[in-house]
């Protein structure tokens, strides 16, 4: 620390600073000339210093305007917002006015497709008009789905507090490992993935009088698997209300799936939002965002600042760089309120994204696709847009599936940028330039039905009695080779028998809300004796990537820390000892601090484990503990997970042992030094390369122990010559039997 302290401050790093503010006054031309000549000096050295230079060309405007009439009484109800209450601000709310004839078509109709603006008033005002209009009575309750964890949360916080209810009582939220409602529960957030399982437990879902399919344009798996079901379960309940709701435009698409289902549309407001590109493509799109922060911070008037990263690490990484430079630049510059808003972030912080700006700072919240359309954040003026965001990509052929950094499509990035044009004109910023969002930019984002490993959701139809899965009613069909890929190794996880069809060991599974390498991983464990173990691992992979904490100014003392609780075997068993560890000290706050652990993150590993043990007993296996017999527990691990298996090849690279892809330990795992010649990777990461995330060292003869109908032994050759050890002769039925 004495280091930064010596710098002083005329270091590099605050002409740096100095320079870059310089570099903002110059690109928005803001000032007279004689400034400008002299800003002029500065930008050249800015250029021959950094060669890294942002500046924006207006190139087009966003599409839509507005009257003048419009924006008057909009901009008065801004002014007056403050002082509105809660009753007010509801009436101020685009979808208001419409109330009335909302609820007229919703008596008339039983699929109402409705389509309005983010931020109308849709996913807080509907289920109150229908909680108002008697649809929560004798027991029944209105359902919403949300694709988000975050925005069931935060919606149902909302809702509750219009509402005047304890959150948890009469408006409450279910989603995966947390359930917050109670018995007295009218209406009910939910991810739809939450909904889908409730199918389990409630075939027809009896206890609804309305369900909302909302976020329906974000074309989530779930969200899709849930129009084949709703659409089903409408037919045979004509007393359930169905409404689609989106916030684009494929209203017809979902209209015409729905049986030509009548389209009711909130006309929108929005102001005409100006759109800035990068003269040239930005290498760093992180320390772009960041200059791009402090430019808007430094020159222009008044407004808050939305930032779209594709996940925790970026934000992070964004959010340290920004507390750092806005600290070095000092009384220079006014108040900066840094609020970053992701799907982990704990919830006691997510609120934060809602305070409203004191007068004088400006806020600049950095999101996750999260902010796209799940939530509305007032206040905000500017966006800026990488043009970034993470989506998984699935290879069908080899059945790899990563997180992939990806470039967004236009109808993302017009999204994004209507978020600037709220509550009066606003500005958006992409970190690209005007010839790339023309020709590099998908029209619309492909439904992740198409691109995604299917082996959960038909697990779950299969569960549901759902056997033809070729012909169920999906709006578009995933591809055929990815359904049977999920069917391929749902039989070689023994969930399904040679017919297709459910089996026990498949019916146990789907109990279980993880993937069925997980679910098949924990009934192993049965076998293994180690299921407390077992449990335990599972929770902190369910936490996986934020269990380590490792500031930037501290990293050596963080990796540090981290290696300490390296032991044989792998990571798995490195993030069961971190738990085991934190046990032994009574869940201590301090022992994470000083071992660089994140409090939540155990706090949320110990909820999601809790339930998990519940779950248990569901399945009848009794939980037992071997915590020194890490072959058993890596064999539970390998059971499950026997897909990701990858050999150390001659020329000393990774290989997975089917497809023969090259593929990487990632730096942070245990294993990255060992390099033992048989593993298996819990996930692939790709960001420069395929990484694998969570990894263990296995021996090759446990595959054959464990998946002898998926392996053959010629196969597990490990080239030392040594014979393998014999196949056990087990058919695949016998280890069905076995678990
Ligand atoms: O669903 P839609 O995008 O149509 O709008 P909404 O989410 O119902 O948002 C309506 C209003 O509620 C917006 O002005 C939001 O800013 C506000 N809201 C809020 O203040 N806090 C939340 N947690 C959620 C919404
Ligand atoms: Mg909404």
């Amino acid at each position: 620390f004495e280091e930064e302290g010596a710098k002083g401050p005329n270091s590099e790093q605050q002409k740096w600073e100095e320079l870059h503010v310089g570099a903002a006054l110059m690109s928005f031309g803001a000032k007279d000339s004689k400034e400008k000549a002299k800003e002029k000096n500065k930008v050249k050295e800015y250029d021959v210093i950094m060669d890294e230079e942002i500046e924006f060309v207006q190139a087009l405007q966003m599409p839509g305007t507005i009257t003048d009439k419009a924006k008057e009484e909009v901009e008065l109800s801004e002014k007056q917002k403050k002082k509105l209450s809660i009753k007010e601000t509801q009436r101020s709310l685009p979808i208001y006015p419409f109330k009335g004839g909302l609820l007229e078509a919703i008596e008339q109709f039983q699929v109402l497709i409705i389509e309005g603006e983010t931020g109308s008033g849709k996913t807080t005002q509907i289920p109150q008009y229908l909680y108002k209009a008697g649809f929560c009575k004798d027991g029944m309750k209105v359902g919403c789905t949300q694709p988000r964890r975050v925005a069931a949360m935060s919606v149902a916080a909302r809702v509750a507090e219009e509402m005047g209810f304890k959150l948890g009582n009469e408006v409450g939220y279910s989603i995966r490992f947390e359930d917050c409602t109670s018995e007295r529960t009218v209406i009910k957030y939910m991810t739809d993935g939450m909904l889908l399982r409730e199918f389990l437990t409630e075939p027809d879902l009896k206890t609804y009088s309305v369900l909302i399919i909302d976020e329906a344009h974000e074309r989530t798996l779930h969200t899709d698997v849930l129009f084949g079901l709703v659409k089903d379960i409408a037919r045979f309940r004509p007393d359930l209300k169905l409404l689609i709701s989106s916030a684009t435009l494929d209203a017809e698409k979902f209209s015409q799936f729905f049986d030509d289902a009548p389209v009711f549309r909130i006309p929108g407001r929005r102001f005409p939002v100006d759109i800035y590109y990068t003269k040239a493509p930005e290498a760093d799109y992180i320390d772009a965002a960041v200059v791009s922060v402090l430019q808007i911070h430094c020159t222009q008037p008044e407004g808050d600042v939305l930032v779209f990263l594709t996940g925790q690490e970026e934000i992070e990484t964004a959010s340290e760089m920004l507390m750092e430079r806005t600290r070095k630049l000092g009384s220079k510059i006014k108040e900066l309120i840094i609020a970053p808003i992701y799907a982990n972030l704990p919830s006691d912080l997510q609120s934060k994204i809602f305070d409203p700006t004191p007068p004088g700072a400006r806020k600049v919240v950095l999101a996750t696709n999260i902010a796209e359309t799940s939530l509305t954040i007032d206040g905000i003026k500017y966006v800026i847009d990488p043009g970034f965001c993470k989506q998984n990509s699935y290879n069908a052929r080899t059945g790899m599936e990563s997180l992939v950094v990806t470039p967004v499509s236009k109808a993302s990035a017009n999204q994004r940028a209507g978020r600037a044009g709220r509550v009066s004109a606003g500005k958006c910023f992409r970190l690209y330039t005007a010839w790339a969002y023309k020709n590099e930019l998908e029209d619309n984002t492909v439904p992740e039905i198409q691109r995604t490993n299917l082996g959960n959701v038909v697990l779950l139809l299969k569960s549901l009695g759902i056997n033809d899965l070729i012909h169920f009613d999906f709006m578009d069909p995933p591809p055929h080779e990815t359904l049977v890929l999920a069917l391929e190794q749902l039989y070689a996880l023994g969930a399904l028998n040679h017919k297709g069809e459910l089996t026990k060991l498949g019916r146990r599974m789907a109990e279980f809300p993880v993937d069925p390498m997980l679910s098949k991983m924990i009934l192993a464990s049965e076998r293994y004796k180690c299921s407390k173990e077992i449990l335990t691992i599972t929770a902190m992979l369910s936490v996986n990537n934020a269990v380590f904490y490792r500031p930037k100014d501290k990293v050596v003392h963080a990796d540090t820390a981290r290696q300490n609780f390296f032991l044989p075997g792998g990571d798995h068993i490195t993030l069961m000892n971190v738990y085991n560890q934190w046990e032994e000290t009574a869940h201590s706050t301090q022992w994470c601090f000083e071992n660089f652990i994140q409090y939540r993150s155990m706090k949320r590993a110990r909820d999601v484990r809790d339930q998990l043990e519940g779950l248990m007993e569901r399945v009848e296996i009794e939980v037992t503990s071997n915590p020194l017999d890490t072959v058993s527990i890596r064999k539970a691990i390998t059971a499950g997970f026997f897909y990701h298996t990858a050999k150390l090849d001659k020329g000393g690279n990774y290989r997975t042992v089917k497809h023969n892809q090259t593929v990487m330990v990632h730096p942070n795992s245990s294993m990255f030094e060992d390099r033992p010649k048989w593993i298996i990777y819990h996930e692939l990461v790709f960001t420069t390369k395929e990484f694998m995330r969570q990894v263990i060292e296995i021996e090759n003869g446990w595959l054959l122990e464990v998946a002898p109908h998926y392996y053959k032994a010629k196969e597990l050759e490990d080239g030392s010559g040594r014979k393998m050890p014999k196949n056990t002769g087990k058919t695949r039925a016998d280890v069905t039997r076995t678990y």
